[in-house]
């Protein structure tokens, strides 16, 4: 299969789900550009829809696809003077051969076309809140529509958000995104390796070692083998600073005796990658450090146990949590005394102290990717929120060979009373990113090792 009939295949999909719905015609833009400042943009990434339909990267672009299979493109036209300052343009004419799509037509069309291609159609489907401007745009072309009937021209009687739709296809990956999803957790395995490799001889050779000489190497690594972006900015986090779910990589130094966590990921041709390691940043665990590392691995185990068609999203956090429980009551984090037993920590939720997200979430061409967390169609039933309140919620979703989702427990233990001394400040977190197979899941992610013991002995080698 060539790489224009993968989203010539999608593009498909959608035209039969329009058809399959009364018809109509779908709409959608890329992402725009946007400055950084003074005369300087941020890097230019397209929008994840647009390019999961087209494969087309280019700003300016829009994607038109009817009920009826017919697709068009909008596109930057060729323009010499623009091509010398930013680079080469496909332009509306190389478009259909290149892309495959039925048509298309310069974008500084597209106000005159839309309300064209909208008259007489039943239903216009575009993405809901996600594109600023878009719905009102949206109402002006619906507008003009409207301005015509005295002609003849019927308009569209009603909207549809057209994520829900793509969502639902963009949750099951095809053989064209594992391919480069495999391919991106390699990448960005060899990127942690390196970043760990890094540490342990900067220590070894007394050097000033900073959390932002790792996250250097990390993007060289990326960037070596391709990958475009991070998918993420990267997390680079020592001692202290692992208990900040949300750092960045900074120049703190990494300190003889502490551990760094690093969650970092490569962007590949549109597809995201998300890997977190705990390390000692000069190869040794301390036997503190490595007793709460074996608790998130063996939670991470039991996670990865229940990531298997037929089991529910939550099954994999219900079972990392029951044992970092477990954990907590063992290690003198949680006193039984006052806890109880693991049952009564997972009730109360005293767990939260130290462990306090959930355990992964779904991931494709957006790292958090879309897709719905609930079980489509099922009926809702009383469950308990994060407050131990009762609420009314959909179960939670199936999962189903071709979903991708990570798997990340943690423990993050910041100073307290009743908290024993030896675990203050250390922060763990284990992640890898799981393709749910026919009969359980595959790790796309362990090209960097897990064990404490493969750790050590990388870091020493
Ligand atoms: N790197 C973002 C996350 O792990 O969810
Ligand atoms: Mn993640
Ligand atoms: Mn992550």
């Amino acid at each position: 299969m060539t790489t224009s009939s993968v989203y010539a295949r999608r593009r498909a999909a959608v035209a039969r789900a329009l058809k399959a719905a009364g018809g109509g015609i779908a709409v959608l833009p890329t992402a725009p550009e946007r400055a950084r400042n003074r005369d300087s943009d941020f890097p230019y990434r397209h929008d994840s829809y647009f390019y999961y339909l087209t494969g087309f990267s280019e700003p300016e672009a829009w994607l038109v696809i009817s009920s009826t299979g017919h697709s068009t493109l909008l596109c930057r036209p060729k323009n010499l003077e623009r091509e010398i300052w930013d680079g080469i343009r496909l332009g509306p004419k190389a478009a259909p051969a290149e892309l495959g799509v039925d048509a298309a037509r310069s974008v500084d069309e597209l106000d005159k076309l839309m309300p064209e291609l909208l008259a007489n159609q039943p239903a216009v489907w575009f993405p809901f809140a996600t594109h600023e401007g878009l719905a009102l745009q949206v109402d002006g072309w619906l507008n003009q529509v409207r301005a015509r009937v005295r002609m003849g021209a019927e308009c569209p009687q009603s909207q549809h958000d057209l994520c829900k739709l793509l969502d639902e296809m963009r949750l099951f990956k095809d053989a064209h995104e594992v391919k480069i999803l495999k391919r991106a957790g390699l990448i960005s395995a060899q990127a942690h390796v390196r970043a760990m490799q890094t540490s342990a001889l900067m220590l070894q050779a007394g050097q000033d070692a900073r959390e932002y000489h790792l996250e250097a190497e990390l993007l060289h690594e990326f960037r070596r083998h391709g990958a475009q972006f991070p998918a993420y900015t990267s997390i680079v986090a020592a001692g202290a600073n692992a208990c900040v779910l949300h750092y960045r990589a900074g120049d703190a130094p990494l300190k003889n005796g502490e551990l760094c966590l690093i969650d970092a990921g490569c962007e590949l041709d549109g597809y995201a990658s998300d890997i977190t390691r705990t390390f000692p940043v000069n190869g040794r665990f301390t036997p503190a450090q490595r007793r709460l590392y074996e608790m998130v691995l063996d939670a991470q185990k039991a996670a990865i146990a229940a990531t298997r068609p037929g089991k529910r999203f939550m099954d994999p956090h219900d079972a990392a949590v029951k044992v970092l429980a477990q954990g907590m009551l063992a290690c003198g984090l949680l006193n039984p005394k006052k806890h109880g037993t693991v049952d009564d920590v997972i009730a109360s939720g005293a767990y939260r102290q130290f462990y306090m997200h959930r355990t992964g979430h779904w991931m494709g061409m957006d790292v958090h990717d879309c897709g719905d967390y609930t079980e489509p169609g099922a009926k809702p039933r009383s469950e308990l929120d994060a407050l131990g309140q009762p609420v009314m919620r959909r179960p939670s979703r199936v999962l189903r060979a071709g979903m991708v989702l990570t798997i990340e427990p943690g423990l993050y233990v910041r100073p307290a009373k009743d908290v024993p001394r030896e675990f203050w400040h250390i922060g763990i977190r284990i992640e890898d990113d799981a393709l749910v197979t026919a009969k359980g899941c595959e790790l796309l992610t362990r090209g960097v090792p897990v064990e404490a013991a493969e750790i050590e002995a990388l870091m020493g080698d």
